[in-house]
């Protein structure tokens, strides 16, 4: 493939690395880390081989849901700096070819955000209807609300103007009416202004809730997000929206636009993630093997998100209770584990126990599922969780740079890791050192993921492996072929795979030294360790693999 032309549309084979500007690092040693602190890390960050940063809200802020509950979308909450450390930090990525995307929260705002305070100050308030007002409202379900712990309701009453308004998060976060045209405005201005200061692109925030609000009888839901993108194409062509849309597979074409795709450009694949863990707890490649063949495929230019950790709960709420009592019994057994009914409030590391065999095995099938990897930030170096932090909080504490913490110099805005997972055990500084750390296995996975356009850009194939805890599939773009195999379970298992098109080719392994050959009748037999990963390139016998890859013109 011309790198021309994966360059232009740069996310298809990007790697995501989300990060939180508040735990990443201090720079002024208050605590809180800030946009001086990364602009610091940002050599960390290119040298680790991402393309593209995804910063979690950093706007002024309550902060009763982590940032989640904006009271200006237009400035930077100052406890993480100025705007003037935020356009030096762009200024930085950019230098070292980073690109960066934001959080685009617009289901709702705080409740503090001047328009509510506006909108609530009054039945004819101007600024009324940017809100969802009721007099009685629908009862509600109270199984769907997204946070149970502390909701039972979408509806909340309004002393002051005696109204119920919308919320479909906290009570604190009243929802937006994105039908009204004033709001539309202002939603496309946000992304303007922020595409302005160099951002190529959002992560948007709950699109499904997003556009439930327009009131299809009056205009089509769909065409919000249409709109919303023909905007950003226009302001700049390469920008991306990366929709936050849990939604099961037959629903979700239409969040891309259908075959137009000119709607959410990346949607992440939670179902995918979910069945990947089925898979580890099962230790059975089945689930995943499933979900991967069942997956539409996205428009053109469109694009899958795989992850298998973020900063939310894992939520499993697309599988039955049957299967997500076997995940928790896997991973997260006991109750101050688990959240929401529905979920884990821990990172991957410690939900796989800290074998390093089952991690690197979990990330190398990340890397190499179709589409675009996103990874959490700390994931690189295996950081764990801290429960002791309230519900989803666990998962977001302080990244660890350095034996003593190395965050910040002042006690940090959350606790660390305690025990085989603080600091003095999982740390950046390390983990440089050590070429088997996890650190370098993500360094070579990524280096590889990037040499490996079919990934990303191939049609994939799951192949039949024959064996129950093995998934095997290949991708091919251009004449251009990878295999690879992951073995879920904790013996070593030899696989027999049938390469149709790949007689007499070599298979040379892109992750250690070692070539197989596909036989005349295109088999070919696979070793993996226990909780082993293959990734293979095909190369015909006269061809070197480098000019086999499809990185050749
Ligand atoms: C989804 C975000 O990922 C989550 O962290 C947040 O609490 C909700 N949206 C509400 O904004």
């Amino acid at each position: 493939m011309r790198l021309t032309y994966t360059s232009d549309v740069w996310w298809k084979n990007a790697v995501i690395y989300c990060l939180d500007v508040e735990t990443f690092k201090d720079g002024n040693d208050d605590g809180v880390g800030d946009f001086r602190g990364l602009t610091q890390q940002i050599d960390y960050l290119a040298g680790l081989g991402v393309t593209c940063l995804w910063l979690m809200p950093f706007f002024p802020t309550p902060n009763r849901d982590d940032g989640y509950d904006i009271t200006d979308f237009y400035s930077i909450d100052p406890r993480l700096g100025t705007l003037g450390d935020f356009v030096e930090f762009m200024r930085t990525a950019h230098d070292r070819g980073l690109r960066v995307i934001a959080d685009l929260v617009v289901n709702h705002t705080s409740d503090q955000h001047p328009w509510f305070q506006e909108a609530r100050s009054s039945k004819d308030s101007p600024r009324r209807d940017w809100y969802v007002w009721s007099d009685t409202p629908e009862p509600d379900d109270p199984s769907k609300v997204p946070f149970p712990d502390k909701e039972n309701s979408f509806w909340e009453y309004d002393e002051g103007s005696g109204q119920y308004y919308l919320h479909s998060f906290y009570r604190h976060q009243p929802d937006l009416n994105v039908g009204n045209p004033e709001v539309k405005d202002e939603i496309a201005r946000i992304l303007g202004f922020w595409m302005e200061l160099g951002l190529s692109g959002f992560r948007v925030d709950a699109v499904p809730f997003l556009i439930e609000n327009i009131d299809p009888k009056l205009a089509n839901p769909h065409e919000f997000l249409a709109d919303l993108r023909a905007f950003m194409m226009r302001r700049n062509g390469g920008a991306i929206l990366l929709g936050e849309v849990n939604v099961p597979y037959k629903e979700l074409l239409r969040y891309f636009g259908d075959g137009l795709g000119d709607q959410i450009t990346m949607c992440f694949d939670f179902i995918g993630m979910q069945q990947a863990w089925l898979s580890m707890a099962r230790e059975d490649a089945a689930p995943l093997a499933a979900a991967l063949r069942e997956r539409p495929k996205p428009p053109k230019d469109c694009q899958w998100a795989i992850f298998l950790r973020n900063h939310d709960e894992l939520t499993l709420d697309k599988l039955t209770e049957e299967e997500r009592q076997e995940i928790f019994r896997a991973f997260g057994p006991r109750e101050d584990m688990q959240i929401f009914g529905r979920g884990l409030r821990r990172r991957l590391p410690t939900m796989l126990g800290g074998d390093l065999r089952r991690i690197k095995m979990a990330y190398s099938l990340l890397f190499s599922m179709p589409g675009t990897p996103v990874i959490f930030y700390g994931e690189e170096i295996g950081m764990g969780e801290n429960l002791d932090e309230e519900g989803r909080m666990a998962v977001r504490i302080p990244m660890q740079w350095s034996e003593d913490g190395g965050f910040s110099q002042a006690e940090p805005v959350r606790e660390m890791a305690a025990g085989s997972f603080a600091p003095d055990r999982v740390n950046v500084a390390d983990q440089k050192r050590d070429t088997n750390s996890l650190l370098r296995w993500f360094q070579l996975l990524i280096e590889r993921y990037r040499e490996c356009p079919e990934l990303a850009w191939g049609e994939y194939t799951v192949l039949d492996s024959g064996h129950k805890a093995v998934l095997a599939h290949r991708s091919d773009v251009d004449g251009a072929t990878v295999v690879i195999a992951h073995n879920f379970c904790d013996t070593a298992v030899d696989v027999q795979l049938t390469l149709h098109g790949l007689e007499r080719c070599y298979l040379t392994d892109l992750l250690v030294d070692e070539t197989l050959e596909v036989s005349a009748e295109s088999t070919v037999r696979v070793p993996l360790g226990p909780h082993g990963c293959r990734w293979l390139r095909a190369s015909p016998p006269e061809l070197p693999p480098e000019d086999a890859s499809a990185k050749a013109m």
